[in-house]
């Protein structure tokens, strides 16, 4: 490479290079997109800029299935393997877009254009078979349509959105993001002006009375994990919003991030206020490269709004996000691997206890919490706990998002009090089983369920295969 072709990346690197070490991901995924993959003396000015040894470096590359080591085509072909796009067809699909290209899967067409790869889960299980066109989500696919599909003219459709109740997805089903003007139009940002009258003592007992427990599996009580956090001394202290949804069937923070991104960023800034956190991140799974565009856009949006920043709504309260796009690791769905990534390393899970509320990151007391679950703790503080606990059940008070897919009449995502029962779900929101088919099995809670049968639950999908 000629001095002059490090122009573009060096100009990017001066500017991350302040951050140091966990400015790494940003920096590797701005290089890829420069040259398409990451050749050593990429790596070499990279590591150079953010201090980081060479073959660490390459162990963090390794670690990430979406950094590339080999040249890649132009536009990169991402069909999803996983369970509900497999029994859907994707494999054909995968065939097809390869015979037209006259390429094996992995390899790079002869004029550089393509490279088709098999993916993990892509969140869009409602359109299955899924893939994605570089950074253009394409659902259900035809074999017959391989050539449309590399003419990025693929059918491009919108993510059902139903159910019994529309309180978080009072916003969704669009197809495209809610504005800041519209998100207020609508309501939005009344549970942060309330809870700026309360004292962060208030709010944090007000999320705890509300009984919310964590959607993003777990299920842990959000206010017990909050006061943990207030209480652990240390500072700063941060909030990470966990949307790195990797489980298979799995797509309601998406749709919440594609659509109502407005709603997480509240929930955030609700967070920060009582917990006294003043730097908070937003982790997105590098297959949502769409996900992470709006929800940086509207961060950009709630900044020039001075709804976030230094002085927010004039009071003096001050809070800024950043924005982390992954790079293709399941893993980094569990927190403490997921404040690795963060950080500018292999995201590999620490040891717990001590907890992320005490040693979080950077070694700091930090709460993380799921797209979903910040979603709710704005509903909480706008209408009261007592109003939020005549949702759902007494020990699961709320509502919940439940991801369906499969062959279902209507596949979607669908807003229901959390004590309804799956046949409900299924049978009446859903449409029930397809034509002319028989039930065969019922996956609750995703491909992990399996191993973590009540947590899953809260993570909320549910696939269905016939036979
Ligand atoms: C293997 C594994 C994968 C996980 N993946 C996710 C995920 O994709 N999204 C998520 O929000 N939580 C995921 N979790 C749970 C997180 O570790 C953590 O409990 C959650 O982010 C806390 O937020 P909550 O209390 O709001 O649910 C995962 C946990 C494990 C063990
Ligand atoms: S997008 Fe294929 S299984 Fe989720």
């Amino acid at each position: 490479m000629t001095d002059s072709e490090f122009d573009p990346l060096r100009a990017i690197l001066a500017e991350l290079a302040p951050q140091g070490r966990p400015a790494l991901l940003p920096a590797l995924h701005a290089a890829q997109k420069i040259y398409g993959w990451l050749a050593e003396p990429v790596l070499a000015e990279v590591g150079r800029a953010l201090h980081v040894p060479l073959a660490d470096l390459y162990g963090v590359i390794d670690f990430y299935a979406m950094f590339q080591r080999q040249p890649a085509g132009r536009t990169m072909v991402r069909v999803c393997s996983a369970p509900v796009c497999a029994l859907a067809g994707a494999e054909v699909v995968a065939q097809a877009l390869c015979r037209h290209l006259q390429i094996e899967p992995s390899a790079v067409s002869s004029d550089g254009a393509f490279t088709v790869e098999h993916s993990p889960c892509l969140g869009l299980c409602d359109r299955a078979p899924a893939l994605l066109v570089n950074e253009a989500a394409v659902g259900p696919a035809d074999p017959a349509d391989a050539a449309a599909i590399c003419a990025m003219s693929g059918p491009q459709t919108v993510s059902f959105v139903g159910g019994d109740i529309r309180i978080l997805t009072s916003n969704c089903g669009q197809g495209h993001p809610t504005s800041l003007a519209r998100y207020q139009a609508r309501g939005g940002y009344a549970g942060l002006k309330n809870t700026l009258t309360m004292t962060p003592q208030a709010v944090l007992a007000e999320v705890k009375a509300a009984g919310l427990v964590g959607r993003g599996g777990a299920a842990f009580p959000t206010g017990v994990k909050w006061e943990a956090a207030v209480n652990a001394p240390g500072q700063p202290k941060y909030i990470v919003c966990n949307a790195d949804e990797s489980e298979p069937g799995t797509f309601k923070d998406r749709i919440l991030m594609e659509e109502d991104p407005q709603r997480i960023i509240e929930g955030m800034l609700i967070a920060a206020y009582a917990v006294g956190a003043s730097r908070g991140y937003i982790y997105v799974r590098g297959e949502y490269p769409y996900a992470f565009k709006v929800m940086s856009e509207a961060l950009a949006e709630a900044h020039q709004a001075g709804v976030i920043g230094k002085n927010i709504f004039g009071v003096g309260l001050g809070f800024d996000v950043e924005m982390r796009l992954g790079a293709g690791a399941y893993i980094c769905g569990e927190e403490t691997a997921l404040l690795e990534s963060i950080e500018g390393k292999r995201g590999l899970p620490r040891i717990k206890p001590p907890f992320p509320t005490t040693h979080g990151l950077f070694g700091k007391p930090t709460v993380i919490n799921n797209v979903e679950t910040f979603c709710n703790v704005a509903l909480i503080v706008e209408r009261s706990a007592a109003e939020y606990r005549k949702l759902g059940t007494e020990r699961s008070p709320g509502p919940k998002l439940f991801c369906v897919s499969g062959h279902v009449q209507r596949p979607g995502l669908y807003e229901v009090p959390l004590g309804i029962t799956l046949r409900h779900l299924l049978f009446n929101l859903a449409g029930g089983l397809k034509q002319g088919r028989r039930l065969q099995a019922v996956l609750v809670g995703g491909a992990a369920s399996y191993a973590l049968a009540i947590g899953s639950i809260f993570g909320a999908t549910v696939v269905v295969a016939l036979v």
